[in-house]
Parts: C-alpha cells; sequence; structure tokens
C-alpha cells in the first residue's frame, strides 16, 4: 500500500514537471537524421547543402566561431571550394602603415562573425543578439530537432493566446509567434520562407523551406560535432574487440579448469 502511494506520488510529480515544461515550450518535432544511431553518418551531399543554406541566409546575423573554413573540407569540399567559401567574406585588419584594412577570408580563419561584438549584434537585432551557432545543437535540449522546429515552426499566435496568469497576450515590434521557442516569442524573422530561396545546383533535391531546414541544422550538428563518426567507429571497434575478448578468455577458462571438478 505504502508503496503504490509512494508509486503514485513520484507519478503526480513527473507529470506536473512535464507539464510545467510543455507550457514553457512544444515539444520538437522529430526529425529522422542521417546522422542518427549508432551507425549513423553524416550526409556530405546534406552538410554541404546546408552550408549553403548557412552562408545565404544564416550568417547575416549569426557567428560560427568555432568552425575554421579550412574544417569544410572535412565536409567534402575540396581545398580550392573552401577557399571560395572564405573568400566570399572580408576580415578587418590593421595593416603594417597601421592603418585599419580589410582582406579576404582565407582557410586559417574562422567563419567571419557579422558583427563585431554582441552589443552590436543585440543594437541590430531587437536588443537580442543571435546567439552563435557552434553548439547550439548541442547546447538545446532536441539538438537538430529544436533547430529544425524553430526554424519550420512560425506561424500566427493562437487566437486567444494568454499568459500563465491569464491575461491576453500580443506581438510587439519584431517579435514573432513560434510556438517551440521557451516563452513562444522570438525575435528572429523567419529566416527560411521561400522555395528555391538558396540556389541549391543541379542533382539536388528541390530547395523546400523544409529540405533547407534539414540540410543547414544537419549542418549545423556537423560544426557542434565534428568527430562525431570517429567516435561511433572507435566505439564499435571496441565493442567488437570486448566480445572478442570475452570469447577468448571464456575458452582459456575452459581449458585451465578442464581437470578440476
Ligand atoms: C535577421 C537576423 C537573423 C537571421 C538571418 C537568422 N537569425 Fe537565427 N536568430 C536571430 C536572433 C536575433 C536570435 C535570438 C532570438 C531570441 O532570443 O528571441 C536567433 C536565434 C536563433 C536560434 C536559437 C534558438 C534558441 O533555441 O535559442 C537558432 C537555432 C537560429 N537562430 C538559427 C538560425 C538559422 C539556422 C538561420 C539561417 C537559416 C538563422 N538563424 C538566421 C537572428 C537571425
Amino acid at each position: 500500500m505504502r508503496l503504490a502511494i509512494a508509486a503514485g506520488l513520484v507519478l503526480a510529480a513527473l507529470s506536473a514537471a512535464s507539464t510545467s515544461r510543455a507550457a514553457e515550450a512544444e515539444k520538437p518535432k522529430s526529425v529522422s537524421w542521417a546522422h542518427d544511431g549508432v551507425f549513423g553518418t553524416f550526409d556530405r551531399k546534406q552538410l554541404q547543402r546546408g552550408l549553403k543554406v548557412f552562408m545565404g541566409s544564416c550568417a547575416t546575423c549569426h557567428s560560427l566561431r568555432q568552425v575554421y573554413y579550412r574544417n569544410l573540407v572535412e565536409i567534402g569540399l575540396t581545398p580550392s571550394e573552401a577557399k571560395a567559401v572564405a573568400a566570399t567574406k572580408e576580415i578587418d585588419e590593421i595593416g603594417d602603415d597601421g592603418q585599419p584594412k580589410k582582406r579576404k577570408a582565407e582557410l586559417k580563419d574562422r567563419f567571419v562573425s557579422p558583427f563585431p561584438n554582441a552589443l552590436a549584434a543585440a543594437a541590430a537585432n531587437s536588443n537580442k543578439a543571435p546567439p552563435d551557432l557552434s553548439l547550439i545543437v548541442k547546447a538545446r535540449a532536441g539538438g537538430a530537432d529544436h533547430c529544425y522546429s524553430i526554424l519550420t515552426g512560425y506561424s500566427e499566435p493562437p487566437k486567444d493566446w494568454k499568459d500563465e496568469e491569464g491575461r491576453p497576450r500580443k506581438l510587439e515590434g519584431a517579435q514573432q509567434y513560434n510556438k517551440y521557442f521557451p516563452g513562444e516569442i522570438i525575435v528572429m524573422p523567419p529566416p527560411l520562407t521561400s522555395e528555391g530561396q538558396i540556389d541549391y545546383g543541379k542533382d539536388a533535391p528541390k530547395a523546400t523551406v523544409d529540405q533547407m531546414a534539414r540540410d543547414v541544422c544537419a549542418f549545423l550538428s556537423w560544426a557542434a560535432d565534428p568527430t562525431m563518426e570517429e567516435r561511433k567507429r572507435t566505439g564499435i571497434k571496441v565493442v567488437l574487440f570486448l566480445l572478442l575478448f570475452t570469447a577468448v578468455f571464456f575458452v582459456i577458462y575452459r581449458r585451465v579448469w578442464k581437470n578440476v571438478h
């Protein structure tokens, strides 16, 4: 009886915890990713399309400080293709004459940030600095699903939209309704809005909003965890080794104890 009461209390506490979280933000949509699971690997073509989306639609607001242009060879670009991506951006420097000058970004550089600092970034975006996206997939519960859900989750607010105290809510200024964002209000304008917004070129799936959102979030998953595939491969090797090791030791054990009854 006491056990039943305790179990009931635990269940009640758990469900209360989950409903209070639900009030914060909707659970992200569940997407199946090429890199999911123990054997999952990144889809190189998808990462390359994601890079295009990032450069074309996100890099004007978001930095990607933990990624260097040279890292792009890891997603299948040739060094000269990676160089060309870098060369689309400029870097401020102080020249030998002590004067500020600009130069094209190179393979040795990190992804160029769109704003000089967080204050300038916030000033240009309704007082909310766009976060650096290098680790966003790792930093948010739901990971790539969260990223995808935010990008595809814009809509009109519900008809009678109320806060927790029951007061009516409405959007102000640059605010957008997005039920997947904690608090349901995000100031990022929908970055992906029309089919073909990014030119995917030949031999690629249609650049629908859904596809672009998947691709850029896959790219950001790689950015946040570039050594994932290697780690998984090592894990599989270790498990195989341990299985073999167990088998060998079992045979030895049987031999050694053969004459003991
Ligand atoms: C016009 C500027 C702008 C563009 C373009 C833009 N963003 Fe944002 N983004 C923001 C701002 C500002 C925030 C912070 C929003 C807030 O806190 O309300 C943000 C937040 C985010 C978040 C964080 C959500 C969270 O959980 O904190 C993600 C993920 C994101 N953006 C991804 C993208 C991707 C991917 C693209 C390109 C497809 C993109 N953004 C394009 C301005 C932008």
